[in-house]
């Protein structure tokens, strides 16, 4: 890589948005010691086997699962080829929710044109992707439509079940749901188009994989679904699709090396993490990503869970209440600017807006000199890159010049070694915001009190007295 991500945080000093609510240099430098010994105890969980994430990007971890995803591509691919008289898979249907779908999705949007879905297949590379990542009965219903009237259908259709429990209602009931599809439509011939990502050693999908035979890949030991990303979870689906693999995890494993810095001013996540933080500590707890670039809008929603997920606990680890957390956002530049942006400049000064940018667009589109009309003349010449980078830096300006702070990452181009370098950035700075608000940032146990409530509503044996807990309690008001 010869550029890389860069971080631009000046429109977070007193001396650009005040001192009411900027930050001030001897805050930066007291800053500096602090971080220091959380970039130590970070690289001492690493060690210790606590962060298996982290070494997602790093050998052993990362050659392992680029030749098993590698395999399954191939082979996935040759089954098509050989069952449909040298025909590919055309669709790929992902079934999977939070952690086992966002990042899926976000790679695809990144990395792959918009128009990918839309594109037929001799001049697409790899399936169409379908992320199922909700029990809506008309998404999904309407999905299963759309595939079994489209030629040639189910017969290149291959579904890519993602759950490392095997117990989320949700996946559980797709996965009934396509199991039973893909049998009726083409016999017992159906195991070969499930590929399942799982727990490699227990769970109820490994049971179910075990005993159907399918195709298989490891959610591996240690990492949970939203630091999953750069695992087989992200990478097979990404892989067929035609994304570089390789060059993802090596933009990972280039920016943790940045995040392993002693030095603040030289370690993006440490800066991040403190900054955003010590804005939360000030009464800024509302975080903003505003990409301008569609095609990194659904990174900013992986983020969103990252952030929520990870950072809001009630206990600390100590077990006192404190309740913390911050607010993810996501918005789009320059559409926000159009919804968002009135009330980031002008209602409560309670956010810190991040800007996602991109310093060259792989395509360009100019606006043609040909309608003469003077109000709108000025944009002669032009092109719309030029205009997405005028607004950004306009918005910039007007919300410095009404005291907001606001941050720029700005990637040097929309490639997969950069993505990849986006995410393991932000997986990092949630590990040091995890250390300085003191929380346990691996768990999700108010999340888990859903998915049991769940259980007992839909009536499975073990679960009963969560359908009698919450009988009560919404119906006692
Ligand atoms: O980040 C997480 O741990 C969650 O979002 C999970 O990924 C999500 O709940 C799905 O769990 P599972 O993969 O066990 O189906």
């Amino acid at each position: 890589m010869t550029q890389h991500l860069t971080l631009d945080i000046a429109n977070c000093f007193a001396d650009r948005i005040g001192a009411g609510h900027g930050l001030g240099c001897t805050d930066f430098d007291a800053a500096q010691d602090r971080m220091s010994a959380l970039t130590d105890r970070l690289a001492a969980m690493d060690r210790g086997g606590e962060t298996r994430w982290r070494g997602l990007c790093h050998d052993p971890l990362r050659s392992a699962h680029l030749a098993a995803v590698k395999r399954v591509v191939a082979d996935t691919n040759a089954h098509f080829e050989s069952a449909s008289k040298g025909r590919r898979c055309k669709h790929l249907i992902v079934l999977g929710i939070g952690g086992s779908a966002l990042g899926n999705i976000a790679l695809q949007a990144a990395l792959k044109e918009h128009i990918h879905n839309l594109t037929p297949c001799t001049h697409r590379t790899g399936p169409r992707l379908y992320v199922l990542d909700n029990v809506d009965p008309h998404f999904v219903g309407d999905h299963m439509r759309h595939l079994e009237i489209k030629d040639p259908g189910l017969a290149h259709t291959a579904v890519n079940v993602i759950s490392k429990s095997g117990e989320t209602a949700e996946t559980a009931a797709q996965f009934m749901i396509f199991r039973d599809w893909l049998k009726a439509h083409l016999g017992e011939s159906y195991r070969k188009h499930i590929i399942a990502i799982t727990d490699p050693s227990r769970g109820t999908m490994r049971s179910i994989v075990d005993a159907e035979g399918y195709a298989t890949l490891p959610v591996p030991d240690g990492v949970g679904g939203r630091f999953s990303v750069l695992s087989p979870v992200g990478l097979f689906s990404a892989a067929m699709c035609g994304i570089d693999i390789d060059a993802l995890l090596a933009g990972a494993a280039a920016m943790d090396q940045r995040c392993q810095s002693r030095t603040l001013k030289d370690n993006p996540a440490a800066m991040l993490a403190w900054l955003l933080m010590e804005f939360t500590k000030r009464g800024k707890g509302n975080h903003v990503m505003m990409p301008y670039c569609n095609a990194l809008y659904s990174l900013a929603d992986w983020y969103r869970q990252l952030w929520a997920e990870s950072l809001g606990k009630r206990l600390d680890l100590g077990g006192r209440e404190v309740f913390a957390g911050a607010t993810p956002i996501k918005a789009l530049g320059t559409t926000d600017q159009h919804s968002q942006v009135q009330l980031y400049r002008e209602g409560p000064n309670d956010k810190v807006i991040g800007f996602v940018d991109l310093a060259q667009w792989e395509r360009d589109v100019p606006i043609p000199s040909t309608l003469e009309v003077d109000a709108i003349s000025y944009l002669h010449g032009h092109t719309l890159g030029q205009l997405i980078a005028a607004e950004k830096r306009a918005t910039e300006y007007a919300l410095v010049e009404s005291e907001r702070p606001n941050f720029t990452i700005t990637l040097p181009r929309l490639t997969a070694e950069h993505v990849g370098a986006f995410i393991q950035l932000w997986e990092v700075v949630t590990a040091y915001a995890g250390l300085i608000l003191n929380i346990n940032a691996y768990d999700q146990p108010a999340v888990e009190t859903g998915k049991v409530a769940t259980f007992g509503l839909m009536g499975r044996a073990g679960f009963k007295e969560w359908k009698q807990k919450v009988e009560r309690t919404l119906e006692s008001s």
